[in-house]
C-alpha cells in the first residue's frame, strides 16, 4: 500500500495545466457503446476509475488503445451480455452502461454498482426512467437482469436533478423510438459535455444545460472525435492549494465559470481571485476568514469541493459552518482533520469549524476520493510531515497530483507504507 508524505508549510506558487475531467470522461465511456465505428477521445485523464471502466467495456467486446491521453475506441464488435462483479463493483458509473448496452444488445446482466462510500447513492431514478422507456428490469441477488425490444420515447420527470440519471437516460433515449423529454434534468456541466459528444455521434438533443432536455431518437449513432474538457474539480483543488498555503496558483485550460461558486467563497474569505479567458488565479497572503458553505447542485457550491474547502476553513480565522446537502456521509475527513489539531464538530450533515492558527502533521487516512484531496491540502498547510494513507482513493480522480503539486513548490512524495514505517491501522 502506498502513502503520500507531505511536508507542509511552503506557500505554493505557479501554474497548473488542468487534466481532463474524470466525471465527463466516465459519462462519455458509458455512452460510447451507443455508436458503432471508431471513437477518439482526447485529453482523457489517467486515473484509476477510467482504467476500471475500460476493463469493464472490454468484457463487452469494446477494443481500445491508449496513447498519451488519447483513447482510440472501437465498438464495432459488441458482444456478451454479462459483466463480472469485480469489474462493476468498484465504480458507480458502471451502472450507467445498462441503458446504452441494452439499446445495442437487447438484454444485459449487470451487478449493482459501487463507488466512493459517501452515502446511499440509490439508482431508483435510473431504473424508473429506463422502465418508462420500455425496459424490463429485475433485481436478483444484487444483479440487475434487463431486457428491451426497442426503447421508446417517454416523458420522464426526475424527482431530484441527478447528474447520473440525466446522463444515463439522455444517452439511452438517443436510440429510442420517438421523443423523450427529461424534466427537472441536471444542469451540471458534465451533462452538457455528454450531450455535445452524443450530438457529434449523430444524436438529436435539445436543451442540455437547462432543466428540460428533449431527445429525438435516431436509428443509429456513429463514431467521432471529441476532446474531454478540463476537470473543474481538479482545478478547484489546485486553486484551494494556493489559498490554503497562502501562495498563488493559476489553473489553466479551464472554463472559469465552473469555478464561480468556489471563487466567490474564496473572495468572501479574503483571497484574491483573478479570472482570464481560460484561467483562474487564486492568491492569499494572509490567513483567510471563516465562511458559511452549503452544497447545492450546479451552479451552487459543488459537493465535490466541500471536503477540500473544509480543510481550508480548518485554518481560517473564526467559526465556519459547512452544510452537505447532496450526500449523507461525506464527512470522513472531519475526524482526520481533528487528528491534525483541527477543531471541527460534526452533527449530521453539518460541520462547525473553529479555525486554528496551524494544523500539525499527522498520520491520516483518506476515506474517499475528495476526503483524500482534503487531507493532502491540510498536509500542505500543516507544520511538519503529514502521511496520507489509502492513496488509492486519490488515484481514482487526480491525475498525477504529486507531480503537479511539486511543480508548484510542494514537498510531497509517494512511498510504500513499509518504506515510510507507517502503521496503517493507525
Ligand atoms: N439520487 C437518487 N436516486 C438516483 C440517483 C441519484 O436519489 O437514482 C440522489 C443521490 O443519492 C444524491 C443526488 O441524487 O443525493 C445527486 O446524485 P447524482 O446522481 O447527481 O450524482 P452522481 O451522478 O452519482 C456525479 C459525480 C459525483 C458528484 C455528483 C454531483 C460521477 C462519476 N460522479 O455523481 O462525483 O458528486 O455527480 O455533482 O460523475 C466525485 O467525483 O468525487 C463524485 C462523487
Amino acid at each position: 500500500m502506498n502513502v503520500l508524505r507531505v511536508t507542509g508549510g511552503t506557500p505554493l506558487f505557479g501554474e497548473v495545466d488542468v487534466p481532463g475531467s474524470k466525471n465527463a470522461a466516465l459519462a462519455l465511456l458509458s455512452s460510447v457503446v451507443l455508436g458503432s465505428g471508431q471513437t477518439i477521445l482526447t485529453n482523457v485523464p489517467d486515473v484509476s476509475d477510467i482504467h476500471i471502466k475500460l476493463r469493464l467495456l472490454e468484457q463487452f467486446g469494446v477494443r481500445f488503445s491508449w496513447h498519451e491521453g488519447t483513447l482510440f475506441i472501437d465498438t464495432d464488435n459488441l458482444e456478451g451480455w454479462e459483466a463480472d462483479e469485480e469489474r462493476v463493483r468498484p465504480i458507480r458509473t458502471s451502472f450507467y452502461l445498462l441503458g446504452p448496452l441494452l439499446a445495442r444488445l437487447g438484454r444485459i446482466k449487470l451487478p449493482a454498482p459501487g463507488g466512493c462510500k459517501i452515502g446511499a447513492r440509490p439508482v431508483d431514478l435510473h431504473l424508473k426512467g429506463l422502465q418508462q422507456m420500455g425496459a424490463r428490469i429485475e433485481l436478483d441477488s444484487g444483479v440487475y437482469m434487463a431486457e428491451v425490444d426497442r426503447f421508446r420515447g417517454a416523458n420522464i420527470v426526475l424527482e431530484v436533478p441527478s447528474a447520473g440519471a440525466t446522463q444515463h437516460l439522455m444517452s439511452t433515449a438517443t436510440l429510442a423510438d420517438g421523443v423523450t423529454v427529461i424534466t427537472n434534468a441536471s444542469i451540471e456541466p458534465e451533462v452538457v459535455t455528454l450531450a455535445e459528444y452524443l450530438i457529434r455521434l449523430g444524436a438529436r438533443i435539445e436543451g442540455a444545460g437547462t432543466t428540460t432536455i428533449s431527445i429525438m431518437g435516431v436509428n443509429e449513432l456513429g463514431g467521432g472525435e471529441f476532446r474531454v474538457p478540463a476537470d473543474r474539480l481538479q482545478a478547484g483543488t489546485y486553486l484551494l492549494a494556493g489559498a490554503i498555503t497562502r501562495g498563488s496558483v493559476t489553473a489553466r485550460g479551464i472554463l472559469p465559470e465552473h469555478q464561480a461558486a468556489v471563487g466567490s467563497k474564496l473572495l468572501e474569505a479574503g483571497a484574491d481571485v483573478e479570472v482570464g479567458p481560460d484561467w483562474v488565479r487564486v492568491s492569499a497572503n494572509k490567513r483567510l476568514d471563516a465562511v458559511k458553505i452549503k452544497t447545492m447542485p450546479y451552479p451552487g457550491f459543488p459537493t465535490d469541493m466541500q471536503q477540500p474547502m473544509t480543510a481550508l476553513l480548518a485554518t481560517a480565522n473564526g467559526t465556519s459552518f459547512v452544510e452537505e446537502t447532496i450526500y449523507e456521509s461525506r464527512s470522513g475527513h472531519v475526524s482526520q482533520l481533528n487528528r491534525m489539531g483541527g477543531s471541527l464538530d460534526q452533527k449530521g450533515n453539518a460541520t462547525l469549524i473553529e479555525g486554528v492558527e496551524t494544523l500539525q502533521g499527522a498520520y491520516v487516512e483518506a476515506s474517499d476520493l475528495r476526503a483524500g484531496a482534503a487531507l493532502v491540502l491540510a498536509g500542505l498547510a500543516a507544520e511538519g510531515e503529514t502521511v496520507v494513507g489509502n492513496v488509492h482513493y486519490i488515484d481514482r480522480g487526480y491525475d498525477d497530483l504529486e507531480a503537479r503539486l511539486v511543480s508548484l513548490g510542494a514537498t510531497i512524495e509517494r512511498t510504500s507504507d513499509q518504506e515510510s514505517g507507517t502503521v496503517l491501522s493507525g
